[in-house]
This record gives structure tokens, C-alpha cells and sequence, in this order.
């Protein structure tokens, strides 16, 4: 019994690819194939493999009925996690979504996934989308910040805190049923590139997450925009679908 992930497969079956890098990059070539490949070859039917978010460009589920289906093919348990592109989904309608795909997939929102390693020790799957404020910085000449569009940050605080309290949630839900261990999913990366930690850092470390996993940093040049590796007893891992290659990532 092994546990697995991956983010940003952003699949397009039927809607319209909105990303120059994803339609320019040679690591995205019939990534859809490369990926279902990879599956195939290293998830058995008792695994479980979380999807990190950013599943599809499709604007609502009728665009998404093709990259559903690619997804349920694909072999175990499958876990989705909300990105910052799916539109199909509203947070506040998960439970829909988990009645429609009742026994296909399973959305991780305001709820937990019950995970059991092969130690047979019991683990909480709990997560949200997050959020972290990109910009736009001001840089001067050597590329240093120098200031940053004050309103917009406003605007992320808000996001952030409301992502905070849905991460919360997750983690309370869990906790009631009994659950001491977690593994902590995002989609966007737990800290800003001007951040060395944040709240859901601090969150993760207050209900003693072993792991934190994340997406949405893709393209070269955002591979290390966050933390990775081991940052107060806890260890973070970029699980972004062109960083791992398209391999899903052990993670218990
Ligand atoms: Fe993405
Ligand atoms: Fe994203």
C-alpha cells in the first residue's frame, strides 16, 4: 500500500490550452500519455495517488467529462486536490462533486481522506488550494525587491486567510475522527518567494504534519520558488507534474 503524488496535469481533452509555456515546452509533448505511462508502470489498484490541483482547462464539468474519465482509467485511489484553474469546481459544492464521482474520485475540500500505510499505522489526507501572493515586485537594477503592488497583496491576505480557516477545517475533521498523523496537501506552494515561512507553514508545524506537499510552481524558472525538503520537523516536497517529469511521487 503505497501513497502517491502529482499536480498540474492540466489536461485538455476538450478545452482550449491557455498556457504558452504548456503549448511550447517539450516537457508537455503527449504529457497526458507519458503520465497514464508512468501510472500504469507504478501504481497498483490498493495505492492511493492525490492530485495536487490544476487538473484541467475545462471552464465547467461538461468541459472536464473527458479528463474525468482519463483520470478515473488511471490505476488506484484517487484523491483531487483544487488548483487556482479549476473552474468546475466550487468550493462550496464539493459534496456535489463527491456524490456525482461517489466511489471514482474523491475531492479533498473542507473534509480529510483516511489513508492506512503498509504499517497499517492510520493517516489523514488534509488540504485545500491555499494561496500565496506572486506580485507584481518591483525590482531594481540587481533584481532586489523593492516594493511589491500593495493592493493586490491586500487582496491575497484576504484569500490567504479564507484558505486558512478551509485548511483548518480539514484538519479539525480529521482530528475529530481520532486522527494524530497528517499529511498536509497544497496547491500553491506554503510560501511566497519573499516568505521563509508563513501561516500555513505554522499551521502544519501546530498540528504536526510530517509532510507537506504542493503544486502550481511550474516552468524552470519556479521550481524553487518554495521551501523543499526538511524546515521545522517537517518536510516539503514540489510535486508539480513537469518537475517530477510526469513520475508520481512516493510519498508514504
Ligand atoms: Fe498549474
Ligand atoms: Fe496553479
Amino acid at each position: 500500500m503505497s501513497l502517491y503524488a502529482i499536480g498540474d496535469l492540466h489536461l485538455h481533452f476538450q478545452a482550449e490550452v491557455k498556457s504558452k509555456g504548456q503549448l511550447t515546452d517539450k516537457v508537455w509533448k503527449g504529457h497526458e500519455r507519458v503520465f497514464a505511462a508512468n501510472c500504469a508502470g507504478l501504481i497498483r489498484e490498493e495505492d492511493t495517488l492525490v492530485l495536487a490541483g490544476d487538473h484541467s482547462w475545462g471552464r465547467n464539468l461538461g468541459e472536464c467529462e473527458q479528463d474525468m474519465a482519463y483520470i478515473m482509467r488511471l490505476p488506484g485511489r484517487k484523491v483531487l486536490l483544487r488548483g487556482n484553474h479549476d473552474m468546475f469546481w466550487d468550493a462550496k459544492k464539493t459534496e456535489v462533486l463527491n456524490r456525482h464521482f461517489a466511489g471514482k474520485l474523491f475531492f479533498l475540500q473542507n473534509n480529510y481522506c483516511p489513508y492506512t500505510d503498509g504499517a497499517g499505522k492510520a493517516w489523514a489526507l488534509v488540504g485545500t488550494k491555499g494561496f500565496t501572493f506572486e506580485g507584481p515586485f518591483y525590482l531594481d537594477r540587481r533584481r532586489r525587491v523593492v516594493g511589491w503592488d500593495e493592493e493586490k497583496e491586500q487582496h491575497a491576505r484576504k484569500i490567504v486567510d479564507r484558505e486558512l480557516e478551509r485548511l483548518r477545517l480539514s484538519f479539525e475533521a480529521a482530528r475529530r475522527d481520532g486522527f494524530t498523523r497528517f499529511i498536509m496537501f497544497l496547491h500553491y506552494p506554503p510560501t511566497s518567494i519573499l516568505e521563509r515561512d508563513s501561516d500555513f507553514t505554522r499551521m502544519a508545524e501546530a498540528y504536526g504534519a510530517a509532510q507537506v506537499i504542493y503544486a502550481h510552481c511550474h516552468g524552470e524558472a519556479r521550481f524553487h520558488d518554495s521551501i523543499e525538503g526538511r524546515f521545522h520537523r517537517v518536510d516539503y516536497s514540489l510535486v508539480s507534474g513537469d518537475y517530477l517529469r510526469w513520475m508520481p511521487k512516493k510519498i508514504l
